[in-house]
């Protein structure tokens, strides 16, 4: 198969949802169908339970499961699809906004009872500002919820999304009978524990056929026949244009667990999701048609095996074609790299690639070279945009506990800071290490990591900060002025940032153009 082909036959996508709408299972089932695994169970939830948080052997436990299950690739009527897990817990959201990165379009998952839940607003927010195209699917319509037209409402109001049903729920819960795919014009039924495959649709093009009472009961097909009348009449037709242009999302209802809809969203999702699109760089847009390759990392896993210090860099291809043992620039470090282990992973499997097209992800084993963001090239310098990195929310003084251990603790940290778990800031009058976080449980990993990584204990103190961000002046003298004001008043306190992503050559230089110091309220 040439490249063109290769190319065009890749859709790669990430699943997004509140933690037990059930991305899991979709992810599972979706699997299933590509004959990528054969059993239910195969893959994991990767999600940190609640209780999780005092739990680091669960913490662990899911972060081993995490990487099996990063990117799961299958095949599917000829197609190469890439699905890029996403964590659940709000306290990883930064990875998650990282992997949606790397994806061409999302698949929004909501619980039919509980609607949209406040992880899937942020994290559909972070989609919209890129156009990114989204697909919702209503989960567990075995179960009692929320009425189908006030829930699209909801997805409306809550989400920013302008939204076009193309399958509609016959019945709920207890009266569930199946999904009318509006845009295949096919019944299908709904038969619990059944292995629901396409067998199972009854074609009904005319929704006023009397087929529709047979299958149905008559009260079941006159509410049908009503809604999808409103539905024709109040939201706008289905357009893949809009769709792709992140202007309009389908809609889908299913029981993922019962595997009920899923082929349904499958096979519309082959149909009109995106092949791999151009990537913005500050130098240019990378299309991926081009001939070079070039990618960028948007995760990195560390130490998979506590007895060997490796890592994994999560490379997406933009263009071109990556191939093994071939010589690369690692634009940041402006050094030459060939990788003889690229990796991709599958459930428990991993195997060694060859060839990656644009679209894929490959596991490059790292020793330490790769950040978050780093761009690898055919010899071309590019600086991918809109890897995000979050200003973090708190702020805690992290103490070496064995003065004999720092430089175990200093690697220790620098390492996990390039895993993007956290941003490290070094107090300027005290040179004091502060960690700041998006959520909590970073700390607990940073240091349940720390000790069981590096051997380096560590405990942390309160900081009464509650916000880093950047300040800058083009005005010297203005700028002395309230750099000391604000040290006089330690509201805010003007620090160094000792940060290693914004050691960085190259990407941050326009940092330094101006006087800048990152500043903490
Ligand atoms: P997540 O990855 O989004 O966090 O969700 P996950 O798939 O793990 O699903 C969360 C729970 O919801 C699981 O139950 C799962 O079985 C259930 N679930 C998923 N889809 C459906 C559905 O269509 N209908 C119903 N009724 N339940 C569904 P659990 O009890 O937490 O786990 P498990 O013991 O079943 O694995």
């Amino acid at each position: 198969m040439g490249f063109k082909e290769e190319l065009n036959r890749r859709k790669t996508f990430g699943i997004i949802s509140h933690p037990d709408a059930g991305k899991t299972t979709l992810t599972e089932k979706l699997l299933l169908f590509g004959g990528a695994i054969q059993i239910a169970g195969a893959v994991k939830s990767n999600k940190i339970k609640k209780s999780a948080t005092s739990d680091f052997m669960e913490i662990e436990r899911q972060r081993g499961i995490s990487v099996a299950t990063s990117v799961m690739a299958f095949e599917y009527r000829g197609l190469k699809i890439n699905i890029l897990d996403t964590p659940g817990h709000q306290d990883f959201a930064e990875d998650t906004y990282r992997t949606l990165t790397a994806v061409d379009s999302v698949i929004v998952v909501i619980d039919v009872a509980k609607g949209v839940e406040t992880q899937t607003e942020k994290l559909v927010e972070v989609c919209r500002m890129r156009n990114t195209p989204i697909i919702v699917f209503i989960n567990k319509l075995d179960r009692e919820g929320l009425d189908g037209f006030d829930l699209l409402d909801e997805v409306e109001q809550k989400l920013g999304l302008k939204v076009r049903p193309l399958s509609w729920p016959v019945g709920m819960g207890q009266r569930f009978q199946g999904v009318y795919s509006m845009y295949e014009k096919k019944l299908v039924l709904f038969r619990p524990h059944s292995k629901q495959d396409s067998d199972e649709k009854i074609e009904i093009t005319d929704l006023n056929s009397p087929e529709l009472e047979k299958h149905v009961g008559e009260r079941a097909a006159q509410e049908l026949r009503e809604e999808v009348t409103v539905i024709e009449e109040v939201y706008p037709a289905f357009s893949r244009e809009a769709y792709l242009n992140g202007e309009l999302s389908p809609v889908f209802f299913g029981s993922a667990v019962n595997n009920f809809g899923v082929r349904e969203l499958l096979d519309c999702f082959v149909d009109i999701a995106p092949t791999p699109l151009p990537r913005i760089t500050e130098e240019r847009p990378v299309h991926p048609d081009e001939d070079k390759f070039s990618g960028f990392v948007f995760k990195i896993h560390a130490n998979m095996d506590p007895n060997h210090r490796d890592r994994i860099a999560f490379l997406r291809v933009c263009s071109g074609t990556f191939q093994r043992n071939t010589n690369y620039l690692h634009v940041r470090q402006g050094k030459q790299m060939k990788f003889s282990n690229p990796t991709s992973f599958m459930a428990d499997k991993k195997t060694v690639v060859d060839e990656a097209y644009p679209g894929d992800v490959v596991g490059l084993y790292d020793s330490g070279n790769f950040k978050i963001g780093d761009s690898v090239t055919e010899g071309e310098v590019l600086h991918f945009k809109g890897i995000p990195s979050f200003s973090p929310e708190q702020f805690r003084y992290v103490n070496n506990k064995n003065p004999m251990k720092a430089k175990q603790f200093n690697k220790g940290l620098e390492q996990l800071m390039d895993e993007g778990v956290a941003q490290l800031f070094t107090r300027e009058i005290n040179q004091r290490k502060i960690v700041g976080t998006v959520g909590a449980l970073q700390f607990d990993v940073i240091q349940y990591r720390m000790e069981h990584e590096y051997g380096a204990a560590c405990d942390y103190e309160p900081v009464n900060f509650y916000k880093a961000c950047w300040v800058s002046c083009d005005d010297k003298k203005l700028w002395k002025n309230s750099k000391n004001a604000a040290n006089a008043t330690s509201r805010t306190i003007s620090m160094e940032i000792s940060s290693s992503w914004l050691k960085a050559p190259g990407r941050y230089k326009w940092r330094r153009k101006t006087t800048r110091r990152c500043s903490f309220i």
